[in-house]
């Protein structure tokens, strides 16, 4: 099954306005112009329009549809700046740092957009590490009702093997923003992507809570932390169909489960596969993308009140636009 045409045609039927702060990168102004052409979502570009259509034009691209914003000229940028101002005024935040950062910054700049309702979401991280885009988010827009933090998945899409996962689609968390999660945490991070894993695609989340030990019986602290959060999301979702520890063949091979783990209730056939910490988590995602050929969209961050997700610097032009068709699906 084509799990990303499936959520395509989820995105153009919702067409949601996305703003790109890094209009200046040329993978941005690609996936900009395939993004319109196939009108998944409108297109909002942050900076100097002259600037953008003259990359564009020199790039072969057609980008006449976006609408482009310039921070320096917007006739809401002040009101953007009092408002940052007043939500990081306990941090002593005066009205100049908050114009440095917004003028200087996009990712702050396209965060006031999605707070004020202008786009309903914002992909960045092309050219800017995480914890800008994290920040922008959290400073910006905050996170929902009964969040406490933010946390992120990848989507991962496995062109060539239909056994693993949902016919090679899981979801990986969190492989990009708590480096070291306590066993609330982590209890957090699974509902959490177990719930989006639910709301994209409507399939029931399986959850393996993954380990270099089966339900053996190691005392080691790291094995403790997952028992204990495997206890903690299930007081807080019993419905939910999550299991551990469990090591990664356990939880995607179902003869090795049947070996480690008989009787076991995810029985090698987990979609949502949660790390312990960020170091496995984030070199697992990447060790799939690059050795198995896969798709990685994200990191989506979960969490926030509107959704602002971030991209590996690495990002292709399609993890790009996957991404953005997952925020769409968010907004
Ligand atoms: C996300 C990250 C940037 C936060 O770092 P930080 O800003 O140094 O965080 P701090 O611990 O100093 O906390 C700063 C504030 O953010 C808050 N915070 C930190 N992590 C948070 C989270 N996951 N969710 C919500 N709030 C969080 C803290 O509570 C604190 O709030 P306060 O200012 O109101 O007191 C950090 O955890 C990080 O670098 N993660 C890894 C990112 C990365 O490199 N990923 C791999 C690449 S994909």
């Amino acid at each position: 099954m084509d799990f990303l045409l499936q959520l395509k045609k989820k995105a153009q039927a919702k067409h949601a306005v996305i703003v790109f702060p890094e209009s200046k990168d040329e993978r941005i102004l690609k996936a900009t112009s395939e993004i319109l052409r196939e009108k998944i979502a409108e297109i909002i570009l942050l900076g100097d329009p002259e600037k953008i259509n003259e990359q564009a034009k020199s790039l072969s691209l057609d980008v006449s549809q976006a609408r482009m914003i310039d921070p320096r000229t917007d006739e809401n940028t002040q009101k953007y700046i009092e408002q940052y101002c007043e939500k990081r005024k306990h941090k002593g935040c005066t009205l100049e740092s908050a114009k440095g950062l917004l003028m200087t910054n996009y990712i702050y700049y396209g965060a006031m957009l999605v707070e004020n309702g202008v786009a309903e979401g914002m992909v960045a991280g092309a050219t800017a590490p995480t914890a800008d885009t994290f920040k922008a988010g959290l400073h910006c827009i905050g996170l929902k009702e009964k969040s406490t933090q933010i946390s992120s998945y990848f989507v991962m899409l496995l062109p060539n093997n239909q056994t693993i996962g949902e016919k090679g689609l899981f979801l990986m968390a969190d492989c990009a923003v708590i480096p070291d999660p306590n066993a609330d945490q982590l209890a957090e991070i699974s509902l959490e992507t177990a719930a989006n894993f639910w709301d994209l695609f409507g399939i029931e989340p399986r959850v393996a809570l993954l380990s270099f030990s089966t339900k053996g019986s190691s005392k080691d602290p790291s094995v403790v932390k997952l028992r204990e959060a495997l206890k903690i999301t299930k007081s807080k979702k019993a419905s939910l169909l999550i299991d551990g520890e469990m090591q990664v063949d356990t939880a995607l091979i179902p003869d090795v489960a049947e070996r480690k783990d008989p009787g076991g209730e995810i029985g090698g056939k987990a979609n949502v596969l949660i790390f312990p910490n960020l170091e496995a988590a984030n070199i697992a995602y990447k060790l799939v993308e690059r050795t198995a050929n896969a798709e990685a969209l994200g990191p989506i961050f979960t969490g926030l009140k509107k959704p602002i997700n971030d991209l590996s610097r690495g990002s292709t032009i399609e993890d790009i636009i996957g991404t953005v068709i997952v925020t769409a699906l968010q907004s």
